[in-house]
This record gives structure tokens, C-alpha cells and sequence, in this order.
């Protein structure tokens, strides 16, 4: 055990060789700026004062290049303590809520297509996180964690999470073959993610979200509805065909119901002749059409990297500045469960 130490402040935590710096502060409480947690969005850049560390591997060069390595930062998320250290970091001026080790018990499991488990859980008692983060499962059998955002919104005992399946992934072979199912425990640690909503903000918020990417936005969107906002909220939502839709049911619903929310479901790959009624294509493409000039406004995108990069080029040509424009890209770790 090490001890790992903010430089400028007071904050001291015990770091273990097999935990990296940033997870350390998180379940300690020290408000360390972050985002993906795997070394894709440069937020947790540090310097190192004192101290050595090991890297993972796998940091996307081009948000931390060798240049600056050789001028003594680190990645918090990709570096392990090999001994006590330093580092100098700009805490965030809020702090996350505590990250917490529980276990939960599976609800229910609701199939969307073959593609698509809706996985509902309950926990002993009600978890504090914010719309839009996530949680990492360690489910029976599984040596490594999986991460999943909750779908619902925050101030119950049950979470609620959006599986996509992959071939061969852990945690989807367990749900297919029913080894994972109603009355089993599965091993929680969370929230993790620093999604920033403000129901306040005046300017319109739009969500792009493909696939799975759905589950932080539905719990934003549940939030931000539940606290009376007036913001204007228009959701664009990708998926394949009308059974993969069911996992949006409530958005449907809420959209009838709350005259502030625009929900545009589009389709790619229904069935011409199939009596579908809404828009066929990708999600981008019909967010391209019909989005207009928006300025003032925030964008929040969820799914596939390609479907973000394509989302956010769109968006900064209606008018939108990078800065408000919040991602999160769902990367399969299909070789690290299976
Ligand atoms: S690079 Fe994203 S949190 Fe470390």
C-alpha cells in the first residue's frame, strides 16, 4: 500500500499497486476530474510531482502524446502507484457522489430482439448517483468488471440498465443462456462518470443516442422532467427496428405527456414493407434534416464512436460550440470478458 498525495492541498489517500491513481481518489472521496476512465478523453491529465508510476497501454495518442510524457504528466486513470507519490491536479469544485461496493439483486430481465436486455435490479438501499453515470458489474464467474449506465433516474432502491448484446462477450453469453437471470446477485461498484446536466440552463438540450447509448440519456431526460424543467429537451434516438424500440417505451409515453420533449425515434434497418409510421434511416442523417440553427444549446451524445463523431460534426455546424457538446462512446470490451 501507497500513499498518493495531492499536491497544494491536504488530500492523502492509500493507493494499491493494483489500483490506478484515479480510482483511488474516486472511492476515497478526493474530486479528481475525469471522464471515460480508460484513456480516450485526456480529463484526468495530471502532472506527476514525485513518485514513480506504471501505464497501462492504451491511451489514445492523440490526447496524450510522448511529448507529454517526457514533460512528467500522467493519465490518473491509466497509472498504478509503484511507490508513494504526488501529483498536481485541479480538483473538481463539486465532488462526485461516493463511490460505493454493494451487491444488487436481478429483478428482471426484458428482452428487445435478440440485441437488447433491459436488466432491472434492487439494491439494499437507495444509491446516490447522478443521471448519466454508470456502474461497473462484476457478475458471477466474470474475473473483470463490465460497465453499464442506469436508465432510470436517481432516488430508489432500483437500478435499471441497457445490456447490448454482443457475440461472445461475458456478461451477454451469461444473459443469453439464462445463467444470469431473475434472483441472482451481481456484484456492484459505482457511480462513476461526470455527465453534467443543469435542468436549469436556459438554452434547449439535445440528445443524440443510438443503440444502448439510450440508458444515461433516458435517466437525464426522467430527471430533468421530474424537476419541472422548461428547458426544451429533444432526444434523437437510433436503433435498428421496431422490437429494439420497446427500450425507449417510456420516452414515447413522457413525450406525450410533457409537451417540452421532442423524441424522434429513427429506424435503420426496419422491414420496408412493415407498418412503422416514423423516420427510416440513421440517426444523424435525420437529426442533419431536421435539427435547424441552434444556438445556446447543449448537445449530449451517447452510442458508437462513429455515430458521435458524425453527431458532433453536424452539431458544431448548427451552431453549436465544442464546449457544449458532452460525449460518451460506447466501446465494446468484447476481448476483455470473454
Ligand atoms: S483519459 Fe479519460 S478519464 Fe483518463
Amino acid at each position: 500500500m501507497f500513499s498518493l498525495a495531492i499536491d497544494g492541498t491536504d488530500q492523502v489517500v492509500a493507493a494499491r499497486k493494483e489500483e490506478s491513481l484515479l480510482d483511488a481518489c474516486l472511492t476515497q472521496g478526493v474530486p479528481l476530474p475525469y471522464n471515460c476512465r480508460s484513456g480516450e478523453c485526456g480529463e484526468c491529465l495530471a502532472r506527476l510531482v514525485r513518485g514513480k508510476v506504471r501505464e497501462l497501454p492504451g491511451a489514445d495518442p492523440a490526447i496524450f502524446s510522448d511529448e507529454m510524457r517526457r514533460d512528467g504528466m500522467i493519465l490518473t486513470c491509466m497509472c498504478y502507484p509503484e511507490t508513494d507519490v504526488v501529483v498536481s491536479v485541479p480538483l473538481r469544485a463539486t465532488s462526485h457522489p461516493q463511490i460505493q461496493h454493494f451487491d444488487a439483486v436481478i429483478e428482471r430481465v426484458k428482452w428487445f430482439g435478440e440485441r437488447t436486455a433491459q436488466v432491472t435490479m434492487r439494491c439494499p438501499t437507495p444509491i446516490s448517483f447522478r443521471s448519466g453515470q454508470y456502474f461497473e458489474w462484476f457478475a458471477p464467474g466474470t474475473s473483470s468488471a463490465r460497465s453499464y449506465s442506469a436508465s432510470n433516474r436517481p432516488g430508489s432502491t432500483q437500478l435499471e440498465f441497457l445490456v447490448r448484446i454482443y457475440p461472445g462477450g461475458r456478461v451477454s453469453s451469461l444473459l443469453q443462456r439464462h445463467e444470469l437471470a431473475a434472483g441472482d446477485i451481481v456484484s456492484l461498484r459505482g457511480p462513476f462518470g461526470s455527465y453534467v446536466f443543469n435542468p436549469d440552463d436556459p438554452g434547449a438540450a439535445i440528445f443524440v443516442a443510438g443503440g444502448t447509448g439510450l440508458a444515461p440519456v433516458k435517466s437525464i431526460v426522467e430527471s430533468a422532467l421530474s424537476s419541472e424543467t422548461s428547458r426544451k429537451l429533444i432526444l434523437f434516438y437510433g436503433t435498428r427496428n421496431m422490437q429494439e424500440l420497446g427500450c425507449a417505451e417510456e420516452l414515447q409515453q413522457w413525450a406525450g405527456q410533457y409537451p417540452q420533449l421532442q423524441f424522434i425515434p429513427v429506424l435503420s434497418d426496419e422491414p420496408e414493407k412493415s407498418d412503422w409510421p416514423g423516420r427510416r434511416g440513421t440517426v444523424v442523417d435525420i437529426m442533419k434534416n431536421e435539427l435547424g440553427e441552434q444556438f445556446g444549446a447543449q448537445a449530449y451524445l451517447c452510442g458508437p464512436p462513429p455515430m458521435v463523431d458524425l453527431a458532433t460534426a453536424v452539431l458544431e455546424r448548427s451552431g453549436l460550440s465544442r464546449a457544449d457538446i458532452y460525449c460518451d462512446k460506447f466501446v465494446p470490451a468484447v476481448s476483455s470478458e470473454a
